[in-house]
């Protein structure tokens, strides 16, 4: 009898004990587990802090910014009023403005297709098909220059150059004032928005480029990022952003708020385009061509595209010579694909990025594409 109860005394300390140990044991992991949250949380704070002081690094070096949808206001032309650019918006998607009445500024500038056409060239009013990929149209208020070469300074310039290119739309605005003034709508559209003048050169421009200027990229991933919301990035994205302004030196050139510098570069594309030499005339001369790196040469230089919506608007380059943003950074990897290397800008050299980086480099250009929706 007492030997029973010694024996279930036992049993029963026992289990307390276990209960006792195992309660200890849940203690202990949770402590340690504290601890790891508390050391991690640290260094998480750390790296944002890290990253945050490199981000103001660059928006002051590289004058990098963010671009949100109030741009659109302060870009547009003397305060253009919305129906001003809805007439603009219609007359960008009207063949009229061509000669043959068969294309639009829309059919080679295509919305869906990031205001380029996604086949290396576009094709004119005569099917004349042009020496020069079609380029976006995002951002146009924050250029310097216009066309790959830059021959236009002005969107006003540009324009015209474009209105009346034989290899374009062939047109010239006597012959687009006629033709807007016989069509009821559009007479009534241009007495309401300018009842004073009508329709006129200056008055179909200004339309036109109204509605040109709200063609805008912001509010992207990467303004979210430059404005100090780092934690929007994944890791391969935060890492694409450090060998973007880093051991790949986009940033040389890629700068700003529009990811350009707007100016001249020949960053090796095997191409028989001058590009900016034919304007500038500089370098023309056979004295200049004997000249390894003449600094002053704009030989095959081009502009300096916005990378701005850069997955929408391929294929890539003046001559549209690469058809995904992968082929491009392997481009740049190799230091160029000229093996003439006059004029080559003094960044382009082989860069050495691996498989990995490469990835993440394209991560970090996805980050450009603008979630608005005003176009
Ligand atoms: C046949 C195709 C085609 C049509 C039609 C066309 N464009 Fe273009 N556009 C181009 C090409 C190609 C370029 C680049 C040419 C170059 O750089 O030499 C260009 C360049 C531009 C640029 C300069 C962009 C920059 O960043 O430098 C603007 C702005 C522009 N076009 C607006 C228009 C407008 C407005 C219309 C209608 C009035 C129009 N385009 C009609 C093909 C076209
Ligand atoms: C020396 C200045 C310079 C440097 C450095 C540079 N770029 Fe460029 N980038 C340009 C110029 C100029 C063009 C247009 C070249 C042409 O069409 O011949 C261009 C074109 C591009 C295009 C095609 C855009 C389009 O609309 O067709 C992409 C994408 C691009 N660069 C990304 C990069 C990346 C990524 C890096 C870094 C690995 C880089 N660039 C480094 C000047 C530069």
């Amino acid at each position: 009898m007492f030997l029973n109860q010694a024996l279930s005394l036992g049993q029963k300390l026992k289990s307390y004990l276990v209960i006792k140990v195992k309660n200890a044991t849940v203690i202990l992991l949770s402590l340690l587990f504290l601890i790891c949250t508390l050391t991690s949380s640290v260094q998480v704070k750390n790296n944002h802090t890290g990253i945050l002081s490199v981000i103001q690094n660059l928006l002051k070096t590289h004058k990098l910014a963010a671009i949100d949808s109030s741009f659109i206001k302060k870009n547009l032309a003397d305060n253009s009023s919305a129906p001003i650019i809805a007439l603009g918006n219609k007359l960008f998607y009207d063949s009229l403005l061509s000669k043959n009445k068969n294309i639009s500024c829309g059919s080679c500038h295509i919305p869906k297709k990031g205001f380029s056409n996604n086949v290396n060239l576009g094709t004119g009013t005569h099917g004349t098909t042009l020496s020069r990929n079609v380029p976006h149209l995002y951002n146009l208020a924050l250029g310097k220059t216009f066309f790959w070469d830059g021959r236009a300074t002005t969107l006003e310039e540009q324009l015209d150059m474009v209105i009346t290119s034989k290899d374009e739309l062939d047109m010239n605005y006597k012959e687009l004032v006629v033709r807007l003034q016989s069509d009821s709508i559009y007479s009534s559209l241009f007495q309401k928005n300018f009842p004073e003048e009508g329709i006129t050169k200056k008055t179909i421009k200004k339309a036109i480029i109204s509605y040109e200027k709200t063609l805008v990229a912001s509010d992207s991933k990467f303004d979210k990022f430059i404005n100090g919301d780092t934690i929007v990035f994944n890791e391969q994205e935060k890492n694409g952003f450090l060998l973007f302004t880093g051991k790949a030196n986009c940033i040389a050139c890629h700068k700003g708020a529009n990811l350009t510098d707007n100016l001249f570069h020949n960053v090796g594309v095997k191409t028989t385009d001058v590009g900016r030499m034919k304007i500038d005339k500089v370098g023309m001369s056979k004295e200049f061509e004997s000249t390894p790196y003449p600094f002053f040469s704009t030989f095959k230089a081009f502009k300096t595209p916005s990378l701005r919506n850069i997955k929408l608007t391929g294929p890539y380059f003046h001559d549209g010579s690469k058809a995904s943003i992968k082929e491009v950074i392997k481009f740049y990897n190799k230091g160029g694909e000229n093996t003439d290397l006059t004029g080559l800008a003094k960044e382009i050299v082989p860069l050495n990025l691996t498989e990995e980086e490469i990835d993440h480099l394209e991560a970090f250009l996805n980050t450009f594409t603008s979630n608005s929706t005003n176009y």
